[in-house]
């Protein structure tokens, strides 16, 4: 940040000064840094606490705004939530002074706005420096997890922060067709994002599942292919001014020519002809016929009535999956390519989204798509977003595009915090199939959904030229198997990991400290109006009503299996059996990803391992919770299909903690173990810790048979390494 302003002047007041060392040496320092996630570009805590008795005023140096003044609003009503300070004493005497300068930015909120941002505290009073607006608002997402309430009632820590993002690109997309997602559950989410300074909501609003926006130049989208679930155009206008003021860019996905099946059920007439059985793979049903000229004309207009709605000048166009074979199979398009001299499927997609892109291109919009588009040669003013592997990532930058980094970052593989925080956006080969894995998985069930594009190449690399062309990431989360209801649970706080890898330095790696944050932030997020944890608690209430408890002991063990193991729709259509309709409603819809619990549990067996006796009180209660909670659970699932499937779940939860209370007990005891007590113990923590392997890929997770009720139970890496130590002594 070399332009921006540190020095400031500001005129304290000594009775506030006085007010606040008297206050703030009465404070004793906390024994634990304040949790920051994403973890800043540098900071340096001071000692001592600035007193927070009445919350801060304001003090505008420059840059106010109607959009700041509202920002520093909510930063009020965050304190408020935080402290527990009463709302109306907020600002009043004896508030701290909290300065706020910023220089202007004519790009603000655009892909190149000025994010960098300085804030300082120190017993006098708070400064934040920024270069442009939205380094204000991101300084206040900073300034909020530095509130905590001490000895003396609410206080901020004293620290220099100075701090600035890695990439420009920081986005999350939600998948608002397959299940449609209310105004109110976006909204929430962009405050999480804004919280942990994420900067693009794109939304995937078309697909075979349903079209989403209200369209008056074809009013058949909402009235037919909406199935009755859209959102008017007065409310897309709300939403996106709703993320401009929290700094959240909108950026709209409409998804041709494939995933257009609703669509298509209401404009019939642009179709390729239908799939007939056995030609082509089942998951893609539908695609425009772009050999239609009335195909690519109802396209530019109907983009054209989109793009007025979203003032973001980048457009999604989809472009992914795309059944080659559906072209192949139409006369219409067969007798087009021949004439038009293209090779096939890949080079007509390729003449048809050169034609959008201009008719984009036409009003100022810049377009994105999925990697697919590039197969069949495309302009390199498209942004490619990579999904099928890291591979994508490679060969767009070395192809002149710039690119959207998704590979490695799907939310809803269901994979821990730590693996999407392991994948980095320059690494070309963190995601995707190895060539063993490649040819093997082309041999098997799920053979005709394999490419090439999706195996990594180990010889690829980018050259500082082309890290350049990397604009950032966006963590999606496609919603087959998620609900309105589930949706915070299923993005948070793990999407607070995917937030620091986009924001902060790459050297910024080590997950443990990571997990540790992850949990302070979960809580904060759901301090701050994020109903993840209420809303997990909901579903598990329905599922038990009277006592929910037991239920949700194990569901604190426990972990979603992976990938599309838990999307009994694509499976049993895989295996040709037919679409099979799927409620949301078990246990593993209700499975933290990474649960709290766990984290907490781990951290606590890596203190004993390392010597430190106290953690041993606390493992105990833990195990013992978990092993007297079968009888519990059984009472309560009695009759209820959705926890008896669970039931094997349970006691293999109680088992294991039974060996972690054996193994504690022999640590603390110097016993040796008696007969085969190592050897059972192993097995059971060898069983259960290889189970993830059945999830452990797309292809094996829709296949594999799967543990009971879908769910994986990761205590056991940490009882495992009890068994282990006893064994070792
Ligand atoms: C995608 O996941 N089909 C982009």
């Amino acid at each position: 940040m070399a332009s921006c302003r540190i020095k400031i002047s500001v005129g304290w007041s000594l009775t506030q000064i006085i007010a606040g060392m008297m206050i703030a040496s009465l404070s004793s320092p906390s024994l634990a840094s304040p949790t920051l996630m994403p973890r800043p570009a540098e900071v340096r805590f001071g000692a001592g606490f600035l007193p927070l008795p009445n919350g801060l005023v304001a003090d505008w140096q420059g840059c106010r705004s109607d959009r700041l003044e509202r920002a520093f609003s909510r930063l009020e009503r965050d304190l408020a939530v935080r402290t527990g300070i009463e709302p109306q004493r907020l600002g009043r005497v004896g508030a701290a002074k909290l300065t706020i300068r910023c220089g202007q930015d004519a790009n603000s909120l655009g892909v190149t706005a000025k994010e960098a941002y300085r804030l300082e505290t120190n017993l006098s009073g708070v400064r934040i420096d920024a270069e442009g607006p939205d380094g204000v608002l991101r300084a206040f997402a900073t300034l909020i997890e530095l509130v905590e309430i001490g000895p003396a009632g609410a206080q901020i820590a004293t620290v220099d922060i100075v701090d600035h993002p890695r990439f420009v690109w920081r986005g999350l997309m939600i998948d608002v067709a397959r299940h449609f997602i209310s105004i109110e559950t976006l909204e929430r989410q962009i405050d999480a994002m804004a919280a942990v300074k994420l900067n693009v909501l794109h939304l995937h609003l078309s697909d075979d599942e349903g079209f989403r926006v209200e369209s008056r130049r074809f009013p058949k989208l909402q009235g037919v292919a909406a199935f009755g679930q859209f959102y008017t155009q007065g409310q897309i206008r709300e939403l996106v001014t709703y993320a401009a003021d929290r700094g959240v860019r909108v950026v709209p996905e409409f998804d041709v020519p494939g995933h257009t099946k609703a669509l298509l059920t209401a404009y019939p007439e642009l179709a390729s002809v239908p799939a007939k059985p056995g030609s082509g793979p089942a998951l893609f049903p539908a695609a425009l016929n772009p050999a239609l000229p009335a195909s690519s004309r109802f396209v530019a207009q109907l983009f054209g009535e989109m793009a007025g709605l979203f003032p973001d000048p980048y457009f999604h166009i989809g472009g992914d999956e795309v059944n080659g074979a559906l072209w192949r199979a139409d006369p219409r398009s067969a007798a087009f390519m021949t004439k038009q001299g293209l090779s096939g499927p890949a080079a007509l997609q390729a003449r048809f989204t050169e034609q959008v892109r201009r008719s984009l291109s036409a009003q100022g919009k810049i377009a994105i798509a999925w990697d697919e588009a590039l197969d069949g040669g495309l302009d390199t003013s498209v942004v490619m977003q990579a999904w099928r592997s890291s591979k994508s990532v490679a060969l767009s930058a070395r192809a002149g595009h710039a690119v959207i980094v998704s590979a490695g970052y799907y939310l809803d593989h269901l994979l821990p915090a730590s693996s999407l925080y392991a994948v980095d956006p320059f690494d070309v080969t963190a995601f995707g199939l190895s060539p063993d894995a490649y040819a093997e998985a082309k041999r098997g069930l799920a053979g005709a959904f394999i490419t090439d594009a999706m195996a990594v190449d180990p010889r690829l690399g980018l050259t500082p030229e082309q890290e350049k062309l990397i604009l950032g990431g966006e963590a999606p989360l496609w919603s087959e198997a998620v609900t309105d209801e589930m949706l915070g649970s299923r993005l948070w706080p793990r999407t607070a990991a995917v937030a620091e890898r986009f924001w902060s330095a790459r050297s910024v790696r080590d997950a443990d400290d990571m997990s540790r944050r992850l949990v302070a932030t979960g809580e904060l997020l759901n301090l701050l109006g994020n109903r993840e944890q209420s809303s997990r608690e909901a579903m598990v209430m329905r599922l038990s009503p009277g006592d929910s408890k037991p239920v949700l002991t194990l569901l604190d063990a426990s972990a979603p299996t992976r990938y599309f193991s838990h999307n009994h729709t694509m499976r049993s259509r895989l295996r040709g059996a037919g679409p099979q309709q799927q409620d949301f409603n078990a246990l593993a819809d209700a499975s933290p990803v990474d649960s709290a619990v766990i984290t907490r549990f781990d951290a606590s067996v890596d203190r004993l391992l390392a010597g430190d006796q106290t953690a041993a009180p606390e493992l105990a209660a833990q195990l013992h919770a978990w092993r007297d909670n079968d009888a519990r659970f059984a009472a309560v699932a009695k009759g209820h299909p959705a926890l008896e499937a669970a039931l094997p779940r349970s006691r293999d939860l109680a088992e294991l903690a039974g060996y972690g209370l054996d193994a504690l007990e022999r640590l603390s005891s110097g016993k040796p173990t008696a007969g085969d007590w190592s050897l059972r113990a192993k097995a059971l923590v060898s069983r259960l810790n290889a189970e993830p392997a059945a999830s452990a890929d797309a292809i094996r997770s829709l296949v594999a048979a799967q543990p009971p009720a879908d769910l994986l139970l990761p205590a056991s890496a940490g009882v495992g390494r009890l068994v282990n130590a006893v064994h070792s002594q």
